[in-house]
């Protein structure tokens, strides 16, 4: 793993996120903003796309700005193919973040910015 746990989540460390940690059919959720105290916590879901590429979101739902479910849960359609909202059952791709199905059909995930160096991921910013 990356960082020290938060939330059952992974936090964000200067050695980035090792490849092998983001599973295809699974989501892992990385603490990206609130770390101080009083803030609050926001989280990116990484997973990987149908062509295995890694993909990185903002867990903040499209419908209400809510995140997709616990950041220690796998936030996935039952089969695995797109990423779900716990909520109202909102279903996006994953590979564009497009919402396909439910209350915000048309809309997209936040996407985060991020490079891959030496099999790890480094997250980019997360615009507010
Ligand atoms: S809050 Fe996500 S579908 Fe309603």
């Amino acid at each position: 793993m990356s960082g020290p746990d938060v939330d059952g989540a992974t936090a964000p460390s200067d050695e980035g996120i090792a490849l092998e940690d983001i599973e295809p059919g699974r989501t892992l959720c990385v603490l990206v903003r609130g770390r101080r105290p009083g803030q609050r916590p926001q989280y990116a879901i990484l997973s990987r796309d149908e062509q295995g590429r890694v993909v990185a979101y903002l867990n903040e739902c499209q419908h209400i700005p809510v995140p997709l479910g616990p950041p220690h849960v796998t936030l996935m359609t039952p089969g695995r193919q797109r990423l779900m909202c716990h909520t109202h059952g909102a279903e996006y791709r994953l590979n564009d973040g497009l919402c396909t199905a439910g209350p915000c059909t048309g809309e997209r995930l936040t996407a985060i910015p991020f490079e891959v160096r030496q099999r790890r991921v480094f997250l980019g910013c997360v615009g507010q």
